[in-house]
């Protein structure tokens, strides 16, 4: 792993349950995550798609947020070739605050501001060894609630 960010504190939050999914466009770098996180001690549940054979991905997208929202999984990763599919179709499930995700910034801004549970990636857009820092950032930075939690609170209800 290379080191993370100077300055950024990184509270350690333990090892969560993580739902992943992708489509052919998402394939190999969901892969290289999903192995990267059960090296890391992480319990990932492997909701495919498992090749790069063409498939839709709102099938897989759907499958991991529902799986968040029933509370399998404390997170979900899903990875297409935008990281813009996925993203939009996982929002539509109540409880999902899914974001794509591009850099270590928009990483841990999505968990300290908006309380993100599913993180989405795009393998055509970034690189491996970014995905897999913005990923750790991702799961190790907390909600930090305050003036936040109302917005959220906001967020949330348009589905209730
Ligand atoms: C598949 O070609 C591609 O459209 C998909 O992976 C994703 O980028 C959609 O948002």
């Amino acid at each position: 792993m290379p080191p993370m960010e100077p300055n950024h504190a990184l509270p350690f939050l333990g090892m969560a349950t993580i739902a992943a999914g992708c489509d052919h466009g998402g394939f190999s770098l969901k892969t290289l995550l999903v192995d990267h996180l059960r090296d890391s001690g992480h319990e990932v549940i492997d909701l495919g798609t498992d090749s790069a054979e063409r498939v839709d991905y709102p099938d897989f997208a759907e499958t991991v947020a529902k799986a968040v929202a029933q509370e399998e999984a404390n997170f979900g990763l899903l990875v297409c070739g935008s990281g813009i599919g996925v993203c939009m179709v996982a929002n539509k499930v109540p409880g999902i605050r899914a974001a794509t995700i591009h850099d270590v910034t928009s990483a841990h801004l999505a968990r300290e501001h908006n309380d993100a549970n599913i993180i989405c990636l795009g393998e055509r857009l970034i690189g491996p060894e970014v995905a897999r820092e913005a990923l750790e950032v991702f799961l190790n930075s907390e909600f930090q609630e305050g003036r936040h939690t109302a917005r959220v609170q906001k967020v949330n209800r348009i589905l209730e």
